[in-house]
């Protein structure tokens, strides 16, 4: 009797919280943060932007009035005047090192660079992150569209796990991935295919696309076998 495995749909991919658990709490706030942690995923993404003030904050757009009762470029403001700032839910716009204080180490933190100019101090955290002992190098992977970010932040440290962002053709990650010496590809879901797939796959890099939520979805992209699956609906990975 010819047995046909399917072992492609059983492995389960590493649960990415997509700005947290974004889908159950305002994005990219502590809240969100707290609430992935104790629904249990494997790791978390937020997205950062460097500001006037120096500091490094967790936060999606470029500009502000979308999630926020201010106004203008995220860039332009000092820490006190986006603490200022009132999200849904009456949260706060966080910084890079409360959220690095909050996790401790519990969970893996995928950082996405947004903002320019922000490779630096977000590897100078990282450092300081591993020296508190609650931190591994290994439980940071750094991720960006912006690929100059990525290549500033591999001249900065050789040993930082890199993943190449693309909103295209995935392959198009492949050239500079190699250059970087990346851990993975990280595709939009929808450019996603078999064929693609193992090609990335052949070329030695793990797969996390994004963002996949829509149950159909995520069983697509377990039977294409990827290695994590990041989603606004942890409790949707099974
Ligand atoms: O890192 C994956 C995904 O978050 C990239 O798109 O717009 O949600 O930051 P965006
Ligand atoms: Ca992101």
């Amino acid at each position: 009797v010819l047995v046909v495995s399917s072992c492609m749909e059983n492995k389960k991919p590493l649960v990415i919280g997509h700005r947290g658990a974004m889908g159950h709490e305002t994005e990219n706030t502590i809240a969100s943060i707290e609430k992935a942690m104790e629904m249990g995923v494997d790791m978390l993404e937020i997205d950062v932007f460097k500001i006037k003030s120096g500091e490094i904050v967790v936060f999606h757009d470029d500009t502000v009035e979308r999630l926020t009762d201010g106004e203008g470029a995220i860039e332009s403001y000092t820490l006190a005047e986006l603490k200022a700032l009132t999200l849904e839910g009456g949260h706060k716009i966080p910084t890079l090192q409360e959220v690095l204080d909050v996790m401790g180490g519990r969970t893996q933190l995928n950082i996405e660079l947004k903002g320019r100019n922000t490779a630096t101090d977000v590897n100078t955290m990282m450092e300081a992150a591993v020296k508190t002992g609650k931190w591994k190098s290994d439980d940071f992977i750094i991720s960006s569209f912006e690929w100059d970010e990525l290549r500033a932040m591999r001249a900065l440290n050789t040993k930082v796990r890199i993943a190449i962002l693309t909103e295209g053709d995935p392959l198009g990650g492949l050239v500079i991935g190699k250059d970087l010496n990346a851990e993975a590809i990280n595709p939009s879901f929808k450019r996603l295919t078999a064929k693609n797939t193992q090609k990335i796959k052949e070329a030695g890099f793990k797969i996390f696309p994004w963002t996949v939520n829509e149950p159909q979805d995520i069983l697509q992209m377990k039977r294409l076998g990827v290695d994590g699956i990041i989603t606004n609906y942890p409790e949707r990975i099974e």
